[in-house]
């Protein structure tokens, strides 16, 4: 495996998440202030054969997995055309995109004939108006749509990801653990994590323990799946039940350990960590006709900075980073 790609700790980095933009078509609570974020001029963001350039270099060097992102990534127009050519790279075993299911029922067989190997589709509520008091926008049953169209097409596990937010959805765990009685789903429970603009404080986070003490109230004999290596959930299932549950704990039991990602903004800068604020902008040492060997020099620089983990709730809720949004707006430090 590539040392540029592995960290002073040994973590070897084989999987990588590329935002795709700074847009979306919702403003979920959690993620960006509701008057949306000051974006980056159009020329400023990688463009398509940039962002292939980037792929097909962390790939060479041991990336098997690529996750899109945003933003919203199903909104950039060239999206079907990165995932087939993202399938062309010997060595690239999955591509997996995480959206807010919007727009994708409408596309998603071409999403398949592309390539594309998983989806992760974000749903806070299954109840229509607390879902658009969350995301600030209309469009429940849009994304209850994408889910149940992209079980069809096969996709198994669809995973639905939803922040737990105390005083908001909160109530809703039985719900949600209902939804897996009937589809091969996984639903994950995310502990809420502060990002810039994103009014995060102590009291509205709800923590693994308390989640699961509530579900086990109801189903005392969940079963603990097995997780793979750097999986961020941890698993379990009611059994008999077709879908599964899992709990992303970046808060209260952070994963950093074992974490295996890197991540690329849609202005180009890789970044190392979740929670990191220490960035290095791929795109200007592209634009500055920079040869391979040179870009794998200032990676591996940035991933032997990384840290060992992340520095806790309390210090990442006040230090500077991105909006969510302006990350990935998926994920925590794994
Ligand atoms: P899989 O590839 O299916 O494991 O997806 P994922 O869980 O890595 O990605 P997804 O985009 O669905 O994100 C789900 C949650 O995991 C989000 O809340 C992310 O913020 C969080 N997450 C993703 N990557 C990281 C990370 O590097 N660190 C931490 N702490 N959380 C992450
Ligand atoms: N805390 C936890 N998860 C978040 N996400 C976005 N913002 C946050 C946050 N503040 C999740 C969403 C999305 C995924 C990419 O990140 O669930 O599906
Ligand atoms: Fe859009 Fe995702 Fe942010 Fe919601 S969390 S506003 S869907 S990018």
């Amino acid at each position: 495996f590539s040392a540029f790609l592995t960290d002073s700790f040994g973590r070897r980095h084989n999987y990588l998440r590329i935002s795709l933009t700074e847009k979306c078509n919702l403003r979920c609570q959690y993620c960006m202030p509701e008057e949306g974020v000051k974006l980056t001029p159009r020329g400023q963001l990688l463009s398509t054969s940039e962002v292939l350039t980037l792929a097909r270099l962390f790939v060479r060097e041991g990336v098997d997995k690529i996750r899109l992102t945003g933003g919203e990534p199903l909104i950039r127009p060239d999206v079907l055309d990165v995932i087939a050519e993202l399938k062309k790279l010997e060595g690239l075993k999955t591509v997996a995109v995480t959206t807010n299911g919007m727009n994708l029922s409408k596309l998603l067989p071409k999403l398949r004939e592309a390539g594309l190997d998983l989806i992760n589709i974000s749903l806070d509520s299954l109840v229509p108006a607390k879902f658009e008091f969350i995301v600030r926008r209309k469009g429940f049953h849009k994304v209850v749509e994408s889910i149940d169209k992209a079980v069809e097409l096969g996709y198994n596990p669809v995973k639905i990801n939803c922040v737990v937010m105390r005083g908001l959805n909160e109530d809703e765990l039985l719900d949600f653990v209902q939804f897996t009685e009937k589809k091969p789903v996984e639903v994950r429970f995310i502990e809420y994590m502060p990002f810039d603009g994103n009014k995060w404080n102590f009291k509205k986070m709800v923590s693994y323990q308390e989640m699961l003490d509530q579900i086990r109230q109801q189903w005392p004999n969940l079963e603990r799946l097995e997780a793979g290596p750097a999986d961020t959930a941890k698993t379990f299932k009611v059994p008999g039940f077709k879908g599964q549950m899992g709990f992303i704990t970046s808060m209260s039991d952070h994963f950093c350990g074992s974490c295996n990602r890197l991540r690329i903004t849609a202005d180009g800068n890789l970044k190392v960590c979740l929670f990191g604020n220490s960035e290095v902008s791929l795109r200007d040492v592209l634009r500055s006709g920079a040869s391979d060997e040179e870009l794998l020099q200032i990676i591996g620089a940035a991933v032997g900075r990384k840290k060992k983990q992340h520095a806790g709730m309390f210090s990442i809720s006040q230090m500077k980073n991105r909006p969510m949004i302006l990350i990935d707006m998926s994920g925590v430090c794994r």
